[in-house]
This record gives C-alpha cells, sequence and structure tokens, in this order.
C-alpha cells in the first residue's frame, strides 16, 4: 500500500496536524429564557438544565458565563397570557420586562456582552402566530410594521443584534430601513435566513408557551425537503442587508449551513435549537450517550458544515468542559 491514512494518526500529536475544526467559546451564543418578575427560576422540564429566569437571575447567571468566555446571549421572553393579543401590543409596550431587561444588561456589562434579540410576534400573539392572523392566514406586508416596531423598540433598548426568527418576507429589509431611519445605522441584523418548519421547535414552544393555536407553521417556516429554497432565501437576505444568515436548526440541516457558507461572503451563523438539546440531554440521562464527548461532537459537526456563530443551549457547559481541559 502507498498511502495509509492510519499513519497520520497513530499518535496525538500527529493527530493534532490532522485537526481540521476546533470550536472556540467565541464562536458560542448562549440562548436566555426570561421571564417578568424577582428570583424565580423555573426549570423548563423539556429541557433538563434550562430555565425561565427573571432578570436577577439572568444577571448573575451571564456574570458566569462571562467567567467562561460565554459573552454573546440571545434573549427570549416568556410572556404572560394576560398580556398577548392579536398585534403583539406587548412587545414594544414601555413596561415590557424583556425590553428592560436589555437595559438592564447593557448599564451593567456594555459591550463587554453582545446580545441578540427574537423579532417575531408569537411570544407575544394571542394565536402563537410569528405574523398577524386573519382568519386562517398569515398576513404579510401587514405583519411588517409590526416587526419593524418591535426591532426598533429593541435597538432603542440596547440591543447589539437584532434577531427577526418570523420568515415574513421582506421583513429585513423593512427592519433595516427603519432602524437606519431612526440612527440605529450601526445595530446588526442575524437573520433567521433558512428556518424550517420542523418539529425540533417543540421544547422551546413549552419554555416560552408559544405554540400556535391553531394550524402550523408551514406556509412561512420551510419545508424540511427543500434545499434551493433555502438559497433563494439566502439571496433576498442578502440583498435586503443581513449581516449574518441563520440556518434552524442546525443537526438535521448541516447540507443547508454547508451551501449558504459556499455561496455568501457573510457570517453563517447556525441555531443548535431546543429539540437537539433536549434529544441529546435525554440519551446522556439514560446512559445511553456521554456527554462529554458527544455535546461537542455535535458542536463540532456544525462548525465542519461551515458556522462561523454557533447558538446553542450548550454554550456554557461547553465552555465549562474546555476550561477544565475535557475538551480542547
Ligand atoms: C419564534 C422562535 C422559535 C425558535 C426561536 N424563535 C420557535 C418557533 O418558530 O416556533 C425556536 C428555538 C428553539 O427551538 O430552540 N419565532
Amino acid at each position: 500500500m502507498e498511502r495509509r491514512p492510519r499513519r497520520n494518526r497513530r499518535t496525538a500529536i500527529t493527530r493534532g496536524f490532522l485537526q481540521e475544526t476546533v470550536v472556540q467559546t467565541s464562536n458560542l451564543v448562549q440562548p436566555f429564557f426570561l421571564v417578568d418578575g424577582k428570583k424565580i427560576k423555573d426549570e423548563v422540564k423539556s429541557m433538563p438544565g434550562n430555565y425561565r429566569m427573571s432578570v436577577d437571575h439572568a444577571l448573575l447567571e451571564m456574570e458566569s458565563c462571562l467567567k467562561l468566555g460565554v459573552r454573546s446571549f440571545i434573549l427570549f421572553p416568556a410572556v404572560a397570557d394576560k398580556f398577548k393579543d392579536k398585534f403583539a401590543t406587548y412587545s414594544i409596550d414601555e413596561a415590557n420586562f424583556y425590553l428592560k431587561a436589555f437595559e438592564t444588561f447593557k448599564s451593567k456589562f456594555g459591550d463587554d456582552v453582545c446580545l441578540i434579540t427574537d423579532v417575531a410576534m408569537d411570544p407575544y400573539s394571542s394565536d402563537g402566530h410569528d405574523g398577524l392572523v386573519q382568519g386562517d392566514t398569515i398576513l404579510n406586508d401587514a405583519s411588517l410594521p409590526i416587526l419593524g416596531e418591535m426591532a426598533l423598540a429593541q435597538a432603542r433598548a440596547g440591543a447589539d443584534i437584532i434577531g427577526p426568527s418570523d420568515m415574513m418576507d421582506g421583513r429585513v429589509g423593512y427592519i433595516r430601513e427603519t432602524l437606519d431611519d431612526n440612527g440605529f445605522e450601526d445595530v446588526g441584523i442575524m437573520s433567521y435566513t433558512a428556518k424550517y418548519a420542523s418539529a425540533f421547535y417543540g421544547p422551546f414552544r413549552d419554555a416560552l408557551d408559544s405554540a400556535p393555536k391553531k394550524g402550523d407553521k408551514k406556509t412561512y417556516q420551510m419545508d424540511p425537503a427543500n434545499k434551493r429554497e433555502a438559497l433563494l432565501e439566502a439571496e433576498l437576505d442578502y440583498m435586503e442587508g443581513a449581516d449574518y444568515m441563520m440556518v434552524k436548526p442546525a443537526l438535521p440541516y448541516l447540507d443547508i449551513i454547508h451551501i449558504l457558507k459556499e455561496n455568501f461572503n457573510i457570517p453563517i451563523a447556525a441555531y443548535n435549537v431546543s429539540g437537539e438539546c433536549s434529544m441529546l440531554t435525554a440519551a446522556c440521562q439514560n446512559g445511553w450517550l456521554d456527554y462529554n464527548k458527544a455535546m461537542p461532537e455535535m458542536l463540532t459537526s456544525i462548525k465542519r458544515a461551515g458556522a462561523d456563530v454557533i447558538i446553542s443551549y450548550f454554550a456554557k457547559s461547553f465552555a465549562e468542559l474546555k476550561q477544565k481541559g475535557i475538551v480542547e
């Protein structure tokens, strides 16, 4: 045999030469579920180890993430039913605890943290949809001003990056223009470019109690069978001014991450979503998988596929393993 690939794998040192992908803590974004109130730390049943937190707890948690080098956070609100309505008006309410949370975090940490928002109507909507509902239809253009105002309120509250997760057509351009018109040209947009109508969001909807009251999200989120459609969404987001393009979920869509990375020269983000986190956690709790190995392998595969930024419920935990020297 002239070619023996195993020769290069014989020792740890030469295996080090071969290593193509290394996940760094700086690649990771930690999601937080926020609730109104004080001293609340309420575990999400379908996501062991993840909590709905009031801002006081979230501050402590943020501090402990910062010590480990996790400095980016994506924040989601769990809103009480009494504040939900058809037009998601609470999303821009001055009393909205979610907006206040950005102010609190930013006044404490400034640019030591990067804070990403969620723009979509579902956490605030009595219909549980990402856009405005009329009968059985999710209205596109009528949703844009609502999403634009939501993004503007978040920028005013101090957010670094706006995260439209709603999948309405034209919303990236609409939000960009709204931000620019109001002097927020330095606030970025991380667009959920290829967001699939996936079953893997189940635990997240438990966490926020945000499941659609009627129907599903297939008229705006993408069919899991499609790849070319992701390229179309990416072209539009690129033209509309997105700073990052996200693929969501991550693991079942590594090919999508790859194709966006190959075709566009802006950073690619991947969202390792709630269901991916829950399935790994469940298998590990059963003793079926070795967490310290399987979890980093999962994140490595997402980076190898082409993600520059990885949003993962395991961000902090990964940083801990790294600090302890359990992962390289
Ligand atoms: C809301 C939103 C969802 C997620 C992020 N933003 C759920 C949905 O579209 O139903 C899912 C995140 C996760 O599952 O971790 N628009």
